[in-house]
């Protein structure tokens, strides 16, 4: 029996690999078991297919660092992000102990991402095996996709959430070892230099290099932070602890890298690690400015993060904006590169680039429809007030592997 075919009549902006646009007027997007079939301009010859005329198909959107078990916690405010930890997120986390308590907010935070049409999410949980297992089983029943990893803590961190060395390495392998899937899989995540001993450190390291695994930490936030790791672990930059670890390779990636040296970035671009950059988490927490043009001419590769809960909100777009918003005057960032840095540009970081981040035929399809306001006509210059103002493109559809999730 033939397999259902689906045809969506929309128009189509999707980010090309040189980081540019492709801007298609009245196309019909084919799509067959979950995949893109085909698109193509609309003919009279073409059969049934769903309007979506006064709309734009974008690809779903990826966020590229955010912590599940922080999701009721957002916006409570802080000046800096050790007290913020201290005060408000590690008692949320530890509620998360609970599989109960974790599945429900697993289930409430991924009832928002589909609201705000993120496909993809790259995960932190709280250092507990029943957080992450609800995560994960949660993100399977409602068929998202993510890379999961239950933060690891087993050094100077509050005692209720610090475990042993063995439970976090020997949990986060099982996890490993469980859960292979390229769109539902792991990710280790020893969650900062502050909070992981140096033996779980070179532990992680050689696993996922043995093991060709995805690793995700944070690095350079702040300075009373940087100031703690350079004492504790009596050496000349932050980066260099991660990199005498073997933490660094093709799939780590690196959350914030706001202050580094030159020497520092040079260290990561010759690891080929990535960093998530997290605007609107380092203006809430007054983390600093992430140095964008710097980390740009060295070519390492970055994109954006929710960063809930220092970030405020799951809207990727709104991410988008901030990425702007938070450079100066001298930095020129368009609403092509800000649709890339949630999109293929992820994609590409998480090694996925051949079936998410874009539309195109033969990928996943991953599509959202957004209602142009009716005092906009479609063209490239759509997507400008699309990022810029919050709320005036309604979410019409959003599908993830072709099923219609709204
Ligand atoms: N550094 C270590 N843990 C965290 C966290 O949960 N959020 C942020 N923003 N930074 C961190
Ligand atoms: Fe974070």
């Amino acid at each position: 029996m033939a397999k259902r075919l689906t045809s969506y009549r929309s128009n189509i902006i999707t980010p090309t690999k040189d980081g540019g646009l492709l801007t298609l007027e009245d196309h019909i997007i084919s799509v067959q078991d979950g995949k893109i079939l085909s698109i193509h301009p609309f003919t009279r010859h073409d059969g049934d297919w769903q309007d979506y005329r006064d709309s734009i198909a974008l690809p779903g959107f990826i966020d590229l660092h955010t912590h599940i078990s922080q999701f009721h916690i957002r916006g409570a405010h802080e000046t800096a992000l050790l007290p913020w930890l201290e005060n408000h997120i590690f008692p949320a986390e530890k509620l998360c102990e609970n599989y109960d308590y974790a599945r429900n907010i697993s289930t409430l935070f991924f009832e928002d991402t589909i609201k705000k049409a993120t496909s993809f999410c790259v995960i932190y949980t709280a250092p507990f095996r029943e957080a992450a297992d609800a995560a994960f089983e949660v993100a399977s029943e409602m068929k998202v996709k993510a890379k999961i990893g239950m933060s690891l803590m087993d050094n100077n961190s509050p005692e209720y959430l610090t475990h042993s060395t063995d439970y976090a390495l020997s949990n986060s392998i099982e996890l490993d070892e469980k859960w292979r899937d390229p769109t539902l899989g792991h990710i280790f995540s020893p969650r900062f230099a502050l909070s992981c001993s140096a033996e779980l450190m070179r532990q992680i390291g050689k696993y996922a290099q043995d093991n060709d695994s995805f690793i995700q930490t944070h690095l350079s936030e702040n300075h009373d932070e940087i100031r703690q790791v350079i004492k504790a672990f009596d050496t000349n930059s932050y980066t260099e602890v991660y990199e005498s670890f073997g933490m660094l390779t093709k799939k780590t990636i690196l959350g914030h890298a706001i202050h580094l040296s030159d020497e520092e970035l040079d260290i990561i671009k010759q690891s080929g690690a990535s960093i998530a950059h997290c605007p609107d988490s380092n203006f809430f927490l007054k983390s600093g400015v992430f140095p964008y043009k710097r980390v740009k001419d060295k070519a390492i590769p970055f994109a954006l993060g929710s960063d809930i809960a220092a970030g405020t909100c799951l809207f990727m777009p709104y991410h988008a904006k901030m990425m702007n918003y938070t450079q100066d005057d001298s930095t020129l960032i368009s609403a092509e590169e800000m649709l890339y840095r949630i999109t293929l540009k992820s994609a590409e970081i998480l090694n996925l680039d051949e079936r998410i981040g874009s539309l195109e035929s033969g990928k996943d399809a991953d599509i959202s429809f957004f209602k142009l306001p009716q005092e906009l006509d479609f063209s490239a210059q759509a997507l400008s007030p699309f990022f810029f103002t919050n709320d005036i493109f309604e979410l019409k559809q959003f599908l993830i592997d072709g099923n219609e999730r709204l």
